[in-house]
């Protein structure tokens, strides 16, 4: 069996923290990460022109790379979007969402924070997954209007505004009835780049669920049950990344990737 080429995408570099992790536990994939810098940020787009967006991007993504296997690494566009996706492509897709099972599983003052993005916090997908799995909790959701932008701000060397951070989180650290959030989901993958600044911002310590390394997982599986055999060898090369915009290819964005084990860019021009 050859190796696996595994196209990553996102809307911008969150989806770096699960390309890390698939690297760590497939060393020795051909990956190659996307970012739909021209569509970037999701988190503010209308459901259902989102869907077309993404159909569309992952498309022009798919006749390039040829992957064997589509990691889509961002919550925002996996709680609306797989449906459509694997209707319409016959590659394997494995998605990101919100991380509540563990989160209910782990709590134990049964109040638990779901950061993420106003997208992802008024998906029907993500509500259901709380009634499924968190019903027995409280829940509070935050659609956080700026993270993603201040972890992606950060990834390329500038200065985290603390309290701007702290805005943007405290809504999901609460008391109720003598308890307070002891877990908080970080439901969209930009925000694990930011674990060590809100710690410091945070008014208490909580467990953070970042379900990079369970996503890892679920691509080796994935990669094992459907006996991917591709050659890895090839164009885009491991460790490419391209962009769907040349805006996002500035000095400061690239030197990012590569920090990142992205090393080389590509620009495939879809503007938004
Ligand atoms: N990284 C993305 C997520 O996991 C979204 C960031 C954005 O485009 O708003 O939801």
């Amino acid at each position: 069996m050859g190796k696996p080429r595994i196209l990553l995408f996102d809307s911008g570099m969150g989806g770096l923290t699960v390309a890390r992790a698939v690297a760590k536990q497939m060393p020795d994939a051909h990956l190659v990460y996307s970012a739909d810098n021209a569509g970037f940020p999701y988190g503010a787009w209308k459901e259902q022109d989102l869907v077309k967006r993404i159909v569309w991007v992952i498309g022009a993504l798919i006749a390039r790379v040829k992957p064997d296997l589509v990691v889509i690494a961002c919550n925002t566009a996996s709680t609306i979007a797989m449906k459509e996706l694997r209707e319409t492509y016959p590659v394997p897709f494995v998605g990101t969402v919100p991380a509540i099972k563990p989160a209910a599983a782990l709590t134990k003052s049964g109040i638990i924070g779901v950061l993420a993005t106003p997208g992802t916090v008024n998906r029907e997908y993500t509500h259901s997954l709380i009634h499924t799995y968190a019903f027995h909790c409280k829940v509070f959701l935050h659609g956080a209007p700026r993270l993603a932008e201040i972890a992606e701000q950060k990834l390329r060397g500038h200065k985290v505004d603390m309290d701007e951070l702290r805005n943007e989180i405290m809504p999901v650290y609460r008391k109720r009835d003598g308890g307070r959030t002891d877990v908080v989901v970080l439901g969209c993958t930009h925000y694990p780049l930011l674990v060590d600044e809100i710690n410091e911002v945070a008014p208490w310590a909580v467990s953070f669920i970042d379900p990079s390394a369970a996503i890892a997982r679920r691509v080796a599986d994935v990669s094992e049950e459907t006996k991917l055999h591709a050659s890895g060898e090839g164009f885009p090369a491991h460790g490419t990344v391209l962009l769907t915009s040349a805006r996002g290819s500035a000095s400061e964005t690239l030197t990012a990737y590569g920090t990142m084990g992205f090393p080389r860019h590509d620009v495939v021009d879809l503007p938004v």
